[in-house]
């Protein structure tokens, strides 16, 4: 089965042709980096305005590369949230036209569900029960996987998402956007121990996150230090560098805190990582380390699948598709789209230690 995946949540326009919900034959992503640099982050209604613009060349790429015409496309699969609303809808009513046209199924796909998906691709089949963390510019949700294509949400972040926070302490340094890929490099030359930071606690939920506490630290930091942000083609001071590893190993150790405990509750066979912070080296060193003690396996996407795009929508697509499951024309964006249900089956999980 040949999938046409679409993804526009978010600033990435991007489409994928994938074969039997695990072989590439394609995946384009076109970036809007340039777009919103100079406002620090996603301006929503520019996103829209530029997915508008590069969806048509971008699915096409996505054809061309793959060698096949629209005829020869089985399904269209799209992401229909979470995300930006203008956004989403880009997407959403050029899968609909296409699959309309072509009088192939359409399914709506959750952009979280993609993103464990992502894994499909580089790595042996998934042994379930999972643990799945997501941890994206969006989001940061930790799931238990009882079986595929079941996830049983453990915690969320309760305000910003982790990478939210590299974006915003990456602009109120003056480092640019998107803040992550930034600031994994430049930390790399700062010590993570100079600045004391204390790991966010969250008291009603072990597993949930909190971000905004850190950001904020950090801005109190460069406030009373009196540091100012960094100009373009600067040296960036090693003040900021110790800062920035200090931030990321800060947030790092949060992320790999919550999935260690919940290795200890629930009895996992793999653990996921995904979403656009995987790519941050230190977290992947950190949750393979983990993995080893553990004595788990730890699927992490490379960098252009753990971030997003559409072959990973494709890729969630698949089993639904082939089970029959389609979305009548009426599908519209759903910004608030949340990725969890409570195991309705067995109404518990595999608890280990803490009940
Ligand atoms: O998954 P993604 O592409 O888009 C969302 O669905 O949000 O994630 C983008 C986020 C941005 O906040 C970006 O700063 C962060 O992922 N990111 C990183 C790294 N690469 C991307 N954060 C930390 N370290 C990285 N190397």
């Amino acid at each position: 089965m040949l999938i046409l995946g679409i993804e526009t949540s978010c600033d990435e326009t991007a489409a994928a042709v994938v074969e039997d919900g695990r072989l590439i034959r394609s995946n384009i992503v076109a970036t809007q980096y340039a777009i919103h640099r100079p406002y620090g982050g996603i301006v929503p209604e520019l996103a829209s305005r530029e997915h508008l613009r590069n969806i048509v060349p971008v699915v096409r790429e996505a054809l061309r590369e793959a060698g096949v015409t629209f005829r020869e496309i089985d399904a269209v699969a799209v992401t229909r949230g979470p995300g930006l609303i203008g956004a989403l809808l880009v997407g959403i009513c050029y899968a609909k036209s296409v699959a309309y046209a072509l009088a192939r199924p359409l399914l709506g796909v959750n952009h979280h569900e993609g993103h464990i998906f992502s894994v499909v691709f580089e790595n042996p089949p998934v042994r379930y029960p999972a643990l799945a963390l997501v941890v994206s510019g969006g989001d940061t949700s930790l799931f238990w996987m009882p079986e595929p294509e079941r996830y049983h949400l453990l915690g969320h972040t309760r305000d910003d998402a982790a990478g939210e926070a590299f974006d915003k302490v990456a602009k109120l340094l003056g480092l640019g956007y998107p803040g992550g890929p930034v600031i994994d490099r430049l930390a790399k030359r700062g010590n993570p121990r100079a600045v004391r930071f204390t790991i966010p606690r969250t008291s009603e939920n072990d597993f949930d996150f909190s971000f905004s506490g850190l950001k904020t630290a950090v801005a109190r930091y460069v406030r009373e230090r009196g540091l100012r942000p960094v100009r373009e083609g600067e040296d960036v001071p090693d003040v900021i560098l110790d800062l920035l590893a200090s931030f990321q190993d800060t947030v790092v150790r949060t992320l790999i805190q919550r999935l260690s405990r919940a290795l200890e509750a629930y009895e996992a066979h793999t653990l996921i990582l995904t979403g656009g912070v995987a790519c941050n080296s230190r977290l992947r060193e950190e949750a393979f380390r983990l993995g080893r003690e553990a004595n788990i396996p730890v699927y992490v996407p490379s960098p252009p699948l753990t971030t997003d795009n559409a072959a990973m929508i494709a890729a969630a697509a698949y089993p639904k598709l082939q089970r029959g499951e389609r979305s009548g024309w009426a599908l519209t964006a759903e910004p608030g789209l949340r990725l969890h249900q409570v195991d309705a089956r067995s109404g518990r999980h595999a608890l280990r230690g803490r009940g």
